[in-house]
């Protein structure tokens, strides 16, 4: 049977505290999960929430990073800082990077070569804007993001990567791309990394579905051939909501 990789992307939200009550909370209710699940608090949290996920069956995963391993970069969190703690993935490019914050391909790929170098597993997001969409550049938008963000990484490094796709107008509005339409895309990413690392190695990648993901819709979207996890936003943040996507064929 598949495993699904589910991750929770707690973005800027919950005190230590808070943090700390929801993953003891996840670790009690996702003991004898199947499934490969990760969750990515808040800078703040992480060295606490560390020390409940030590030894459980969940990933620690942070938001980002900083491009450079250390030095004169105030504000910045460096992946030697990350390792330390113990965390285990990085969520790098995500679409509120991408727009919010200027984060460009190279600066991503600049952080995705450091969190490979340093052994952290990095989730690419890739997503395109509705107007991008709807200008018909969707291909172009998530080509150029998949091939840009993986300059440098060969074939070895590659089965260390995982992708996400998050459509930039399904994020935190309740729109989901149909499972249809999000499995398309997945498989036009498949098909792009065909081309960079052949088929085999494009067939064995895990590319995680985001953009309101909700127990409701879980389970149509996992069922689709392409869509190997789901990276949550919203629905992370309590366990009732969550629990339910990452238990979705339970
Ligand atoms: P959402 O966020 O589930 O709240 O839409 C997904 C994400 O941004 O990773």
């Amino acid at each position: 049977m598949k495993q699904f990789y589910i991750a929770g992307n707690w973005k800027m939200h919950k005190t230590v505290a808070e943090s700390v009550a929801l993953a003891r909370d996840l670790v009690s209710k996702l003991g004898s999960t199947r499934q490969k699940v990760m969750i990515a608090p808040a800078f703040t949290a992480l060295a606490s929430v560390a020390e409940v996920v030590k030894g459980t069956q969940l990933r620690l995963g942070a938001q980002n990073m900083g491009p450079e391993e250390q030095g004169a970069h105030t504000g910045e969190v460096s992946v030697l800082m990350l390792k330390d703690l113990g965390v285990q993935t990085v969520i790098l490019g995500h679409s509120e990077r991408r727009h919010s914050y200027r984060e460009d391909d190279a600066l991503i790929n600049k952080k995705l070569l450091l969190a490979l170098k340093h052994g952290l597993e990095p989730i690419l997001c890739v997503g395109e804007t509705l107007e991008e969409r709807e200008a018909g550049k969707l291909e172009s938008v998530i080509g150029t993001q998949v091939r840009d963000g993986l300059k440098g990484v060969d074939a070895a490094a590659l089965a260390r990567v995982i992708i996400a796709y998050e459509p930039v107008w399904a994020i935190g509005t309740g729109k989901t791309a149909t499972p249809q339409d999000a499995d398309a895309v997945h498989l036009y990413i498949r098909k792009v990394l065909g081309g960079l690392y052949g088929e085999a190695a494009a067939k064995a990648m895990v590319i995680q579905y985001g953009g309101s993901v909700k127990a409701d819709n879980a389970a149509e979207l996992m069922g689709m051939p392409n869509i190997d996890g789901a990276l949550v936003g919203g629905a992370s943040l309590k366990p009732e909501t969550f629990v339910p996507i990452v238990d979705f064929s339970a």
